[in-house]
């Protein structure tokens, strides 16, 4: 066997201790799969008197995580902090700097830095791991890298943000309220006491971008990604979506279009028989789809102690083994500018849905505003009859342009029988 591998760990809160515990249980049959054993030789967090779920006894512990990234005695640091700036940038760049390969679980990070780090690491000659920060257990990145690395992949999407499929599920299946059920959520510990990261997309956002890079060989562009979240979906949307065949789900999309990579994240309407319609609760799901492979599924815990370490401690063991690739399956150089698709130019059906008010001549007025901008209706629902008052109108379109959409609906939304502003969910075609 081959001498032992010397990680430092730094961060030692859900991720850190689920890590220390794994490498703890799973250590004889890690030692085999890697030719050599695994040690943990340093650690850093704050509070030093916590206990952490693992015998810390013979480790050396560090008040600055960033000089354990110097420590000449590691191997290989772990950052599992968290942020895309201060701290964990700082020990992720000395790590590098210093010839230390990283493994890290933190997507802000890599969303908003990933190739300069990928280039430094490269230049370095050490491995940059971050297969935790995308889907939590679910090994994505690796698939995608070196799994498929026979095809030239058309598309990527998936459920990214298990809090927002927590939420979306918990709402259909109880006929809940959004406000309701993230209360709930938050006191279950699926959602943070500061949600925003979480539903209004931008964690799903950091994740979906740095798919993209390693999906269509490109620089990170976390700054291209469209993104909208999920505190406008209804419950009214969500039955609504029922009665059509689909389910909403809050989707990463990235896609090569005529016009460019396309990278959004939104609430989306997907066929109900779809298996990422399927992946429910706090589960993550993934489709990728390859010119020779055909689709690929991949559905799992997106989050949690251990399923993230699960995937924390593949990267080590696959550093551990010496199996070593560019973090973006490509070298830093060679990764495309590949323009973005903006979204004005997005190609797709739309569901819409209006209250009005129910009296003659209301939607003759809303079909004159969706023809006037070539938008073709493929259905309508409206519900009940109550003249004089407030009623739902449902429409869904055939595939049209997005900026003919936004225009239509500004124009629908100025009428004075429309009372709310219009609800629009985009429809995938999977
Ligand atoms: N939680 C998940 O399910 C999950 C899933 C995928 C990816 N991730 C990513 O994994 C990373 C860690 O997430 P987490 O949920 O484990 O976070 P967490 O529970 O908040 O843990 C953060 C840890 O960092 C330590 N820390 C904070 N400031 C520090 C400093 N200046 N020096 C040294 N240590 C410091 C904290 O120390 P104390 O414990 O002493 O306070 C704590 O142990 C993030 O990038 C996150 O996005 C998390």
């Amino acid at each position: 066997m081959k001498p032992p591998l010397k990680i430092a760990v730094a961060g030692l809160g859900t991720v850190g201790a689920g890590t220390l515990q794994l490498l703890e249980r799973q250590a004889d049959r890690l030692a085999l799969r890697a030719d050599r054993r695994i040690v943990v030789t340093a650690v850093s967090a704050r509070d030093r008197r916590r206990d952490r779920g693992a015998d810390l006894s013979a480790v050396r512990w560090y008040e600055d995580a960033a000089a354990m990234a110097a420590d000449p005695e590691i191997d290989v640091v772990v950052e599992l902090i968290g942020g895309a700036e201060g701290i964990a940038r700082q020990v992720v760049e000395t790590a590098l700097a210093q010839k230390k390969n990283v493994v890290t679980a933190n997507k802000a990070l890599m969303a908003e830095h990933g190739t300069a780090l990928a280039v430094e690491a490269e230049a370095q000659g050490v491995a940059l791991a971050f297969e935790a920060a995308v889907a939590g257990g679910i090994p994505i990145i690796k698939t995608l890298r070196e799994g498929l690395a026979g095809n030239r992949v058309s598309r990527v999407y998936g459920i990214l943000n298990g809090t927002c499929n927590y939420i979306l599920t918990t709402m259909r299946e109880g006929g809940r309220d959004f406000a309701e059920v993230l209360a709930e959520a938050q006191k279950l510990g699926y959602a943070e006491a500061d949600p925003s990261f979480d539903i209004d997309g931008i964690d799903a956002a950091h994740k979906l971008a740095i798919l993209a890079s390693v999906a269509f060989g490109r620089p990170v562009d976390h700054a291209g990604v469209y993104t909208e979240g999920i505190r406008h979906v209804s419950r009214l949307d969500i039955d609504f979506a029922e009665e059509l065949g689909y389910r909403i789900k809050l989707l990463g999309i990235a896609r090569l279009t005529e016009n460019g990579l396309e990278q959004r994240v939104h609430p989306c309407m997907v066929p109900r028989a779809t298996p990422i319609a399927a992946v429910e609760g706090v589960f993550n799901g993934v489709v990728a789809e390859g010119d020779f492979v055909g689709r690929v599924v991949l559905e799992g815990r997106g989050a949690g102690a251990f399923p993230t370490a699960s995937a924390v401690v593949a990267d080590l063991v696959d550093i551990a083994a010496g199996r070593h690739v560019a973090p973006f399956g490509v070298p830093a150089a060679a990764l495309e500018n590949l323009p973005g698709a903006p979204m004005e130019r997005h190609q797709g059906a739309y569901y819409i849905r209006l209250m009005v008010l129910d009296q003659p001549g209301v939607i003759a007025d809303v079909a004159a505003a969706l023809r006037d901008q070539s938008v073709s209706m493929e259905s309508m629902i409206q519900r009940g009859r109550a003249p004089g008052e407030a009623v739902p109108i449902v429409l869904t379109t055939h595939v049209t342009v997005e900026a003919a959409m936004q225009r239509a609906l500004a124009a629908i939304a100025k009428q004075a029988t429309v009372l709310e502003p219009p609800r629009m969910i985009r429809i995938e075609d999977f």
